[in-house]
């Protein structure tokens, strides 16, 4: 069973500070030739994060030993802007020396059914397994206002128990194709981190983490690291409606 960890930051600058010390913490701890797997999130929230990253001077991020891998998509070409590859690549990519195959984007132009699986196939080569499911080092989730994370909608929560570890689906507001990574694969994680920042969100959160109102219709309260750490990272406005002090 996870640990379910909430920290409130002044900004998200301190959330950045902190994502970065796990980072290379993680690095450091990591075995000779291994490598520390991220699954990024998407969205907006998370590129000052990422830029914040691509810019630290003391005690930088050694990337030649990081894997980057995302964790949802928008079934786009990588230069639209809704791409969450095209974001990660403006604000961390274009910054930062890692090596092109320690990229492993999802190919939202592709069809997204027979990508779903090919991302599946990869991520399954390419990280160490635990109970027979690939497991993350850390990854990086954000979460919408309806409660929706990655691209687990409340309209379809049932798709976090798919057996597969990432599907194809769609956005119920605008109707977009997504490729979205499951339960199976975010609960098998080392450290899942969640990055909550602005007051819009503050509502949500709480609910989500104290299991208030409706939250049994969120999908973010699915997300229970089997063998793992759960981390909430808020800024002050996202944390202002808990009821127990942070
Ligand atoms: C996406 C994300 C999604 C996002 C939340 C929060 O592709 O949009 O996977 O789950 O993290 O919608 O988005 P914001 O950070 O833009 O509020």
């Amino acid at each position: 069973m996870s640990s379910n960890i909430v920290k409130k930051f002044p900004t998200v600058t301190h959330i950045s500070q902190y994502i970065a010390k796990m980072i290379t913490g993680g690095i450091a701890s990591s075995g000779h030739g291994d490598y520390f797997s991220i699954a990024l999130a998407g969205g907006s929230t998370p590129r000052e994060v990422y830029s914040y990253l691509a810019t630290i001077k003391d005690n930088p991020v050694d990337w030649q030993k990081v894997c980057l891998f995302w964790g949802d998509e928008r079934c786009v070409a990588q230069e639209s802007a809704e791409s969450n590859y095209r974001m990660v690549k403006e604000s961390l990519l274009d910054h930062i020396d890692i090596p092109d195959s320690n990229v492993v984007r999802i190919k939202g132009e592709r069809d997204p059914s027979s990508e779903a699986t090919r991302y599946a196939e990869t991520v399954k080569f390419l990280l160490p397994h635990e109970n027979n499911t690939p497991r993350f080092d850390l990854v990086l989730l954000g979460l919408g206002e309806d409660g929706h994370t990655v691209s687990v909608f409340p309209d379809n929560i049932l798709l976090f128990h798919s057996d597969k570890l990432f599907e194809a689906t769609k956005n119920p507001y605008n109707r977009q194709q997504r490729i979205t990574a499951t339960g199976k694969l975010i609960n098998q994680a080392a450290v899942v981190v969640f990055i909550v920042t602005g007051r819009s969100k503050a509502g949500i959160t709480a609910s989500v983490i104290e299991k208030r109102g409706d939250w049994k219709k969120y999908p973010a309260t699915l997300v229970q690291p089997v063998n793992g750490e759960l981390i909430w990272l808020l800024d002050k406005e996202a944390a202002s409606e808990f009821e127990r002090e942070l």
